[in-house]
């Protein structure tokens, strides 16, 4: 197989977000067996099924189209009140419409939930996992990844400096890599 192409979704949307900078890092530390990638959803109109009868959104048709051409989706995400902020859930509504053309199915996935607080995003992280049972995506199981405290493991430049976060990551997206690679068909 060709090294597989991953769409990083993130949860968060604002400037300097500890999330985003954890998503960056995974892109480095994912390569050369993967290729990640942002892939944007702060611009994604909130899912109404009426946008969908005439020209929906260009916003959906662009995150759709980016969708369909990934082989993997990992999600890097915050907790917002102990689930999955509102930006996250809305990205699974669009790309699961219009029905019968989901962008998710069958896709391999996996979840890096961030927080500065202590339980690192267990909340965001599990939630996250109930919509991919349904949307028909492999979920990697092991190794979680609840990354609390995330600003101890960041420099000011917002990039990974704690040496032994940065190799949990790294055996992570190995084990990513080589959950995707049996989700191809024989
Ligand atoms: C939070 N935050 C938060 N943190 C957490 O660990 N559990 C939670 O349930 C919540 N809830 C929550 C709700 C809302 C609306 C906001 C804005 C924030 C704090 C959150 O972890 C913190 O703001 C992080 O910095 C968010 O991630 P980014 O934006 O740095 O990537």
């Amino acid at each position: 197989m060709s090294t597989p192409e991953v769409a990083v979704l993130v949860g968060s949307l604002r400037q300097g977000s500890f999330t985003r900078a954890v998503a960056q890092a995974l892109i480095g530390l994912a390569a050369p067996r993967l290729h990640l990638r942002i892939v944007e959803i702060g611009d994604l109109p909130l899912y109404n099924p009426d946008l969908d009868e005439g020209t929906p959104p260009a916003a959906w048709t662009r995150f759709r189209g980016e969708m369909a051409g990934v082989d993997a989706v990992l999600f890097a995400t915050p907790e917002y009140n102990r689930s999955m902020p509102a930006a996250v859930k809305n990205a699974l509504d669009v790309g699961s419409r219009p029905y019968g053309h989901s962008v998710w199915a069958k896709k391999p996935a996996a979840i890096v939930s961030v927080s500065p607080g202590l339980l690192g995003g267990f909340g965001a992280n599990h939630h996250l996992r109930q919509p991919l049972v349904f949307l028909d995506m492999p979920v990697l199981q092991q190794p979680e990844v609840y990354l609390s405290k995330v600003q101890e493991s960041l420099n000011e430049a917002g990039e990974l400096s704690n040496e032994r976060t940065r190799q949990f990551l790294a055996d992570f997206l190995a084990r990513f890599a080589d959950w995707i690679a049996q989700q191809q068909p024989a």
